[in-house]
């Protein structure tokens, strides 16, 4: 077979391949090592025991609200039928230690995912009360333990060097100094999407609730504010991946790269940032001032 045709021959199997994702799927699996998501995040609990201004999860105007173990599993369980592998998976909230079934989490989530990187993190506020098996599991099913650095009455250094003792991965989240950045959303919608999006930091932070898979943690918080504020930013259906619906993890990686409707709320100007304070539940911690 002469070279040209050969080129061409490969040439339209990659063009076949681009416009099926169930084959590039099933090449990926076959041929690359597994499909693979490179993060996913999500909420044990909606709500928080620090009330942080412009946390970008909306958690000071954020109703308790417990997951059920039983429920992230099985969502784990669908996420697993797309992807082979996750990069990175961050155990969050609201503050994850809240959840009085916490551990029972990691056994099943380290069996789906045995290669991930596990990552729980926490204000520390609860560490000092957590119980033996909470230390004893996470050490057993590699999770590591993050903790973001507020500057409040808790000893972080000791739980760092609790951890090395322990032989459990720890670290600090943020720098020493922490400052808050504001999402200064546009209610109005008026942002230009595709630049929101080109500059936005969050758009790796897919987010995983009620078995839809979001771009990023704004958009499935965003029924908070709405609701604790009378406002009105829109989910439409191109906002999110129902993971009933859409079960090709080359389709999902391609949705990621470009910007969805809910983009067109977000900051294109300067990011701002602020330092550290409590929550007064202003609508200005997010929402942008009127020019
Ligand atoms: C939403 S919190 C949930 C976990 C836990 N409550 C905590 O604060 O560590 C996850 C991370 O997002 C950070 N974060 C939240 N809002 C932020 C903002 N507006 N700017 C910068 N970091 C933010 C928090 O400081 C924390 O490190
Ligand atoms: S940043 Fe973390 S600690 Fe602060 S309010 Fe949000 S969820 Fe709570
Ligand atoms: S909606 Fe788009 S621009 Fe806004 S945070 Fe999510 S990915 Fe970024």
């Amino acid at each position: 077979m002469k070279i040209s045709t050969l080129k061409k021959i490969i040439k339209s199997i990659k063009g076949l391949i681009a416009l099926c994702p169930e084959i590039s799927d099933f090449a990926e699996r076959h041929f690359y090592g597994g499909t693979y998501l490179s993060q996913v995040e999500f909420h044990l609990v909606d709500h928080c025991n620090l009330n942080c201004a412009c946390c970008n999860h909306f958690t000071p105007v954020t109703p308790e609200y417990f997951f059920s173990i039983e429920d992230i599993v099985s969502d784990f369980k669908k996420l697993k039928k797309i992807f082979d592998n996750i990069g990175k998976i961050f155990i969050l909230g609201g503050e994850p230690l809240l959840h009085p079934d916490l551990t029972e989490l990691f056994e099943p989530l380290r069996k789906i995912y045995p290669k991930s990187e596990i990552v729980i993190i926490t204000n520390g506020i609860l560490l000092e009360k957590m119980e033996e098996n909470f230390w004893s599991a996470l050490k057993k099913y590699n999770i590591a333990l993050s903790m973001t650095k507020y500057p409040i009455k808790v000893d972080y250094e000791k739980f760092i060097q609790k951890c090395d003792m322990l032989g459990i991965k720890s670290y600090f989240f943020n720098a020493s100094r922490f400052r808050m950045k504001k999402m200064n959303l546009d209610p109005e919608g008026k942002s230009d999407k595709n630049c929101a999006f080109n500059k936005c930091h969050e758009k790796k932070c897919h987010f995983l609730r009620d078995s839809k898979l979001y771009v990023c943690t704004a958009i499935p918080n965003i029924p908070f504010l709405n609701r604790h504020f009378g406002l009105n930013f829109e989910i439409t259906k191109r906002d999110y991946i129902d993971l009933d619906k859409i079960k090709s993890a080359t389709r999902i990686n391609a949705i990621f790269k470009l910007p969805v409707d809910f983009c067109r709320y977000c900051n294109v100007g300067e990011d701002e940032f602020v330092d550290y304070s409590v929550s007064k539940k202003e609508l200005g911690e997010w929402v942008r001032a009127e020019k």
